[in-house]
């Protein structure tokens, strides 16, 4: 071997947490226990990725079995290569914030920097049962946390509603000129695309209303073409999630297609989010889905494929083991 080949590994394996088993990770296994640098399932459901200097950073729903029942948590872990990932801290532990009733619900944890005001900015599903209703969810409002460190610890700022509209499923988007957007679900209308405020603290502006009931919203911005993804209301039930495209976010979409054949329903995940891998040789367009087990919701899976995408169409592939060189942005499927 030559020297320098060693010294480059010796490098990379420094760079690359070793998880419990001793090994680092050179894949990606759809529907397997992912563990984190201790060796625990990652605790990051209904997340985000976002991408610091050369550090992926995940936020999602902490669903931890040891939690404390009256209290509500988002996981953040990092990753250079989104193989390995390292646990950086339960970025919020948060109490009941205003009084929500004791089934108080925080899902779906999205995560923005601000270079204005310098801040990491959370923006949160919140939602309760209120006040002489019987079922859950009729708050639905965005909550907005922030921190100075991207994994520090997140201040609860408020609750609202986007414009006045209901807001229970939330994704997030990043356009390449850096503005950054919600996609919202409102039950009575269909979903939102909203514009974030310069100092992203509030909603400033309805970009799109689009027609139709889909959750779990996600988009991406591929070779001059927007593509939004979204999943059916039916709970932690999988369904068919569908994509439709527009030349701009304004719309106007496309008619809603499905991503994979109808009876697989997305092979039992629910869309997230969909992360664009730009590498020196090509693109990668990550789907991020949650396999939901409601009743042991810490068990909770992920499902992460590279997508087949372009020129208007969108295809989820069957979930087998792939691996990605976020350098070069390949993803290879293992056969
Ligand atoms: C799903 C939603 C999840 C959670 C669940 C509760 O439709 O995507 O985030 O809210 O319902 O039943």
């Amino acid at each position: 071997m030559k020297p320098l080949t060693a010294v480059k590994l010796l490098f990379l394996a420094a760079a690359l947490p070793l998880s419990a088993t001793g090994r680092a990770a050179d894949s990606i296994k759809p529907g397997a226990v992912w563990p984190d640098d201790r060796g625990e399932h990652i605790q990051a459901h209904g997340g985000g990725v976002i991408k610091v200097g050369d550090t992926f950073y995940w936020f999602g729903e902490d669903r931890g079995k040891n939690n404390q029942p009256d209290r509500r948590y988002v996981g953040c872990y990092s990753s250079r290569d989104l193989m390995n990932w390292t646990y950086r801290n339960q970025v919020l532990k948060l109490a009941n914030p205003e009084n929500l009733g004791p089934d108080w619900v925080l899902e779906r944890p999205k995560v923005f920097y601000n270079a204005k005001i310098k801040k990491f900015v959370m923006y949160m599903h919140i939602d309760d049962v209120l006040p002489g209703k019987k079922s859950g969810y009729i708050l639905a409002r965005v909550g907005v946390a922030t921190s100075d460190k991207v994994d520090g610890d997140y201040q609860y700022l408020k609750s609202f509603r986007p414009l006045g509209h209901e807001s229970r499923d939330l994704g997030q988007f990043i356009d390449d000129d850096g503005a950054a957007y919600l996609i919202s679900e409102d039950r009575p209308n269909g979903f939102h695309i909203y514009k974030l405020s310069d100092d992203y603290l509030s909603v400033a502006e309805d970009v799109c209303l689009v027609p139709e009931h889909l959750e779990g919203g996600a988009i991406v911005h591929y070779h001059g073409l927007y593509y939004v993804i979204g999943s059916k209301l039916t709970g932690w039930n999988a369904n068919p999630n569908v994509y439709a495209t527009a030349q701009s976010l304004a719309g106007p979409w496309s008619e809603f297609k499905d991503l994979a054949p109808p009876a697989k329903k997305t092979y039992g995940s629910q869309s997230t989010m969909l992360l664009n891998i730009s590498g020196t040789r090509t693109n990668t367009v990550i789907f991020m889905g949650d396999i939901w087990k409601p009743k042991t919701q810490w068990g909770s899976r992920y499902l992460w494929m590279p997508l087949e995408i372009g020129n208007g169409r969108l295809s989820l592939p069957e979930p087998r083991e792939w691996t990605l060189d976020v350098v070069t942005g390949r993803a290879e499927i293992k056969r």
